[in-house]
């Protein structure tokens, strides 16, 4: 017997529902975006996102089950993202969620958001199966998971500090770029010279996995200021072609180590920055030197989106990860714990 999964996202600023049969095929896949209304603001106002999640969730959960062409009735569990994200924001789906399972009698399924990411090469590729390596790059994370199998995974590196797409974030804004700056940042990176403005890249003693972004951050940030001040132009193009060189740099080896240290043969890429030009060229020419099998979603998969949850929903189901009606949200979280079980392991 199949299994559909309606699974709702909410964890930052898109409200986000899916169906998934089997983990595999997504029936409908709806997704409202308050990017445009952030954007006013440079950036995410939680507050906002929350009573916007409030407004939108009843109606892309009616607009997936419509678009799936199935009724209420033929699912068999209810999921929500339940962490790491905006507080606010992941209760509103996994009230929604806790909800429509309680009057549908099904079982509720937390997913972790991290987790969904990765499951978006499930969907991209369906011969695609762990043990493998995964990067996980996106406005709040960055991160090297070790995925020995659909729900046990382990973090090998992570960002000591910024995520990789905050900085290429922070950066667009001061560069007067539309918010969220990565796409832009990637756009224009393919008209400029990486080597024109050389950027730190950072490592830390004794974490060969771990990254930090903040330096370039700051560095970048530093180097428009002082242009602006002494009346100078910077090359937008440059800068933007030098961040994503650096990132890409600081990105790869890493993950190629990781999958060497633990005997992977397979690498999977994920979240919004994974859609950077730079980093997928730099990743699939060191893949093929190294002999790993690279999988990169596209784009489309790479940014937030309901159907990864949905996908990710249904491991977590068939692992017997399934929530109470106590169930919580966290807002930050290890993608190697059940969500589930949280609040015997925090
Ligand atoms: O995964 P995602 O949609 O949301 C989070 O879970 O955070 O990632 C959003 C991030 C933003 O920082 C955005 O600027 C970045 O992904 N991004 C990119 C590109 N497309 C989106 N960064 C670099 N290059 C891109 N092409
Ligand atoms: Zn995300």
């Amino acid at each position: 017997m199949s299994k559909l999964i309606l699974a709702l996202e909410s964890s930052c600023d898109e409200t986000a529902c899916a169906i998934s049969r089997d983990g595999r095929e997504i029936l409908a896949d709806v997704i409202y975006s308050q990017a445009d209304m952030h954007a006013l603001y440079g950036g995410v106002v939680p507050e906002i996102a929350s009573r916007k999640h409030v407004e939108k969730i009843s109606l892309v959960a009616e607009q997936a089950v419509r678009q799936a062409g199935i009724s209420m009735k033929d699912i068999d569990a209810v999921a929500a993202t339940c962490a790491p994200g905006l507080i606010g924001a992941l209760l509103v789906g996994a009230n929604f969620a806790k909800a429509t399972a309680l009057a549908l009698n099904k079982p509720f399924v937390p997913v972790h958001h991290i987790r969904g990411h990765v499951a978006a090469n499930y969907i991209a590729f369906p011969e695609l199966e762990p043990p493998m390596t995964a990067l996980v790059a996106s406005g709040g994370h960055t991160v090297i998971l070790d995925v020995a199998d659909y729900t046990h995974m382990e973090v090998v590196g992570a960002s000591r500090d910024d995520a990789a797409g905050e900085a290429f974030d922070k950066i667009g804004r001061v560069l007067g770029l539309p918010y969220p700056g990565g796409a832009a940042l990637d756009r224009l990176s393919k008209e400029g010279d990486p080597a024109k403005y050389p950027l730190p890249l950072a490592v830390i003693k004794d974490h060969p996995y771990d990254f930090s972004f903040s330096g370039l951050k700051t560095a970048a940030v530093n180097l428009v200021h002082n242009a602006q001040q002494k009346g100078q132009d910077i090359r937008t193009e440059d800068l933007a072609a030098a961040l994503s060189d650096t990132v890409a740099r600081s990105v790869v080896p890493r993950v190629i180590a990781a999958a060497k240290d633990r005997g992977r043969k397979r690498i999977c890429a994920a979240g919004g920055v994974a859609a950077n030009s730079t980093l997928r060229a730099l990743l699939q020419r060191e893949c093929e030197k190294a002999g790993i099998r690279l999988y990169l979603p596209p784009l489309k998969l790479c940014g937030d989106n309901g159907a990864m949850i949905a996908c990710q929903a249904y491991f977590e189901y068939m692992a017997g990860n399934v929530g109470d009606a106590a169930q919580n949200c966290y807002a930050t979280m290890p993608a190697s714990m059940q969500v589930c079980r949280a609040d015997n392991e925090l």
